[in-house]
């Protein structure tokens, strides 16, 4: 199979063909994901909620990351994998986040990393860059800020907050990003950002006039029937289908119906 790369994904901008991505946490997830054809697999620190279940994605440790993203690593065939840099492993200084993004590289095998804000972290994102690795850009509600935004609501609906989205946008694109996702702003905004820049932009929640989507593979198979924002579509019921077979199983057990004959030795 031909492996998806940095490079491809700039061809497929150019080309106007649309990029799909989703995360990803485990070899058996990825393996599924990469053999159905998704151009890029995120290992998002959206396992925090998903994974282990805690209210937000500050929490998960760098350690934690690396254990996820080498399983998906293991999976991938052709998908490009990009790992998040998790809360605190890159805010201090470009050095830190370079020795963070050199931990994932070496330890995991992935082909780049994430890392969520605009000025702020652009010296951190030429650093890491300059390593040979390649960066994803982050902006719009950027969940490890929540604490400071206060609200998961939509961001950037206000003129200025949106000037510097863009700002920030095309900053990260001179800094050296190969690719920007955009969660949760006004889809027309998505679109000037993405005909402004010249690398790929991603959207979650950021309408049509963007480069690709990506969802949490979770909630678009429908394993949490309780989260459903208007971004979302689910594809399939998976809450559903787990839920009945368990039950089924269950009963199975309690009335002697499994194992059966044929399933014993
Ligand atoms: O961690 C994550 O799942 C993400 C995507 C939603 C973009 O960063
Ligand atoms: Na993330």
């Amino acid at each position: 199979v031909k492996k998806i790369t940095t490079h491809t994904l700039r061809q497929m901008k150019a080309a106007g063909e649309k990029i799909s991505m989703l995360t990803a946490y485990d070899y058996t997830m990825a393996r599924l994901l990469d053999e159905a054809g998704v151009d890029v697999l995120l290992v998002g620190d959206s396992a925090a909620n998903v994974m282990a279940g805690y209210e937000t994605t500050l929490p998960i440790t760098l350690d934690q990351m690396i254990y996820h993203a080498a399983s998906v690593v293991r999976a991938a065939k052709r998908s490009l994998v990009v790992v998040d840099l998790p809360f605190g492993s890159y805010q201090e200084d470009a050095r830190q986040a370079l020795h963070s993004a050199v931990r994932i590289m070496k330890e995991t095998g992935a082909h780049g990393v994430k890392l969520e804000g605009g000025e702020p972290v652009i010296e951190a994102v030429s650093r890491i860059v300059s390593a040979g690795i390649p960066v994803m850009g982050h902006l719009g509600l950027t969940p490890q800020s929540i604490n400071q935004f206060g609200t998961y609501a939509v961001r950037a609906v206000e003129e200025k907050e949106a000037e510097r989205l863009l700002q920030d946008a095309r900053l990260l694109e001179q800094a050296g990003c190969f690719a920007l996702v955009l969660e949760k702003i006004p889809a027309a905004l998505a679109g000037q950002v993405t005909t402004a820049l010249h690398i790929p932009v991603i959207g979650i929640g950021a309408g049509r006039d963007v480069d690709g989507q990506v969802l949490v593979v979770h909630d678009m198979l429908g394993m949490n029937q309780a989260f459903k924002p208007r971004f979302l579509r689910q594809y399939a019921n998976l809450q559903q289908i787990i839920q009945d077979a368990v039950r089924h199983y269950v009963t199975d057990v309690k009335e002697r119906k499994f194992p059966g004959e044929h399933e014993q030795y």
